[in-house]
């Protein structure tokens, strides 16, 4: 073994720990409740089982297979006239502007573990001028708490995969698991479950929106952390011998029950509440302290509870996100691990700066262009065209580009002649497409 890789079970929680995050927790529900449940959950579904998983297994084969850097990765795998391949490696980029919106979120949510542990808001309204003072007034709050968000997050990639990541995710996954099951277990018991069992799996045909269809399969790449190298970065540091398409499955399944456990407990005490879903990203920060405040001292254990899990589950994927860079600077650049995490953290931290200050009163102006500021530009650049674009790629390069025989020989083993040959179709022909028509869609070019 590999004195510096991931054991077969690490490799399964660190790979969850970075799919599992705010996409699950905070955007599903939310997303979920806009676009009218059933339908969306159904298209959902589908699209990460099929469209998803292929993609997340190609990066995991990439990685797993050439145990390098990303770039390099790419490089190993290309036929010799075809090196510029390697340029593939830019979808580490994608990281810069991933983390410079998610780790201020992740200040937020360090945040609210204090907010919900002194001083829950009495109502809805009084919610919404916490959460707004906060974003928007006061600064150096937010600023302290981003701070020490990416304290944990460079400390933690600074040990390595083993002592940093490993050890990091072998603590913070099972533990959320764990308040997952108890908010769980005590949301079966609320009125509202019935309501949010039949909200989030009944197709409501009239609820129906085509634009929905969009929305979930573009949620179903972010969810996964595909499309940016994270997963195949994760996988290079994975030991021979792992059965990949089990391990690839056990995560797509794990990501996908946290995201229907979340939107059950969250829609749950909303609905036993007399609340609506449908209220936007401020379900998790505005809605839900109103309504644990109205609980009373139970409320209290549970909205503490909520948001540890919320931040154990964003730490986890934030640091995937600084790994692809720090690797390539380790392995190519021959840089220490310190000082490859050091370099990289300050750069990204300086960014996120400008990021958290767009949504401040005093700075907003200075920092918005073009109707949107530099948060929203960033979740957009990320998400609408760097992701789908990292999606193509890895589509593009496992089924046409690199030796067909490397994923031959690695898959038919686990999954046998036939799947292999669905899952080269979904790699050649399902992907590229859907994944063009979303962001086509997202960029305003087409639409549904
Ligand atoms: N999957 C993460 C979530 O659901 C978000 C995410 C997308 C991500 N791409 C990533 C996290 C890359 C880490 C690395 O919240």
């Amino acid at each position: 073994m590999h004195k510096n890789r991931f054991t077969r079970i690490g490799f399964i929680l660190a790979a969850a720990g970075s799919a599992v995050g705010l996409g699950n927790i905070w955007k599903f529900p939310y997303i979920a409740g806009e676009n009218g449940g059933g339908v969306f959950v159904l298209v959902y579904l589908a699209t990460v089982l099929f469209i998803g998983m292929s993609i997340f297994i190609g990066e995991v084969l990439l990685g797993s297979y050439a145990h390098k850097d990303a770039v390099t990765t790419f490089e190993t795998h290309s036929p010799s006239k075809k090196k510029y391949w390697k340029f593939s490696g830019f979808t580490f980029l994608t990281g810069v502007f991933i983390l410079s919106f998610y780790a201020v979120v992740v200040g937020w949510i360090f945040n609210y573990v204090v907010v919900a542990a002194t001083a829950l808001p009495a109502n809805v309204q009084e919610a919404e001028s916490v959460f707004m003072s906060l974003l928007q007034k006061d600064v150096w709050t937010q600023i302290f708490y981003y701070t020490l968000a990416f304290i944990v997050i460079a400390y933690t990639i600074s040990r390595g995969v083993k002592k940093g990541i490993e050890k990091l995710n072998n603590i913070l996954m099972p533990t959320l698991i764990i308040i997952l099951a108890v908010l769980l277990i005590y949301s079966v018991q609320l009125d509202g479950f019935t309501q949010a069992l039949s909200f989030m799996f009944s197709p409501n045909i009239d609820k129906f929106k085509s634009g929905s269809i969009i929305v979930a399969v573009g949620h179903a790449f972010f969810t996964l952390s595909i499309g940016m190298v994270t997963i195949l970065t994760y996988a290079a540091s994975l030991d021979k011998g792992v059965n990949i398409v089990k391990a690839s499955l056990t995560i797509v399944i794990m990501d996908t029950l946290i995201a229907i456990v979340a939107g059950l407990i969250i829609f749950s005490i909303l609905f036993s509440a007399g609340q609506e879903p449908g209220k936007g990203a401020g379900l998790v920060f505005i809605t839900l302290p109103a309504v644990f405040y109205e609980m009373g001292s139970i409320g209290t254990v549970l909205a503490i509870a909520f948001f540890v899990a919320l931040a154990f589950a964003a730490v986890t994927s934030a640091v995937s996100v600084l790994e692809p860079t720090v690797m390539y600077l380790v392995e190519r650049r021959g840089m220490k691990r310190k000082k490859a995490t050091y370099s990289v953290s300050v750069i990204f931290y300086i960014i996120g700066i400008f990021t958290l200050l767009s949504n401040t009163t005093a700075f907003s102006s200075l920092l918005t262009f073009g109707g949107k500021n530099l948060f929203d530009w960033f979740d957009f650049i990320s998400a609408a065209i760097l992701m789908p674009i990292g999606g193509i790629i890895v589509a593009v390069f496992v089924g046409y580009i690199m030796d067909q025989k490397v994923a031959r020989e690695a898959l038919v083993p686990y999954i046998g002649e036939n799947l292999y040959k669905v899952w080269l179709f979904i790699m050649r022909v399902v992907a590229p497409i859907a994944v063009l028509l979303v962001m086509l869609n997202e960029m305003g070019v087409i639409s549904f």
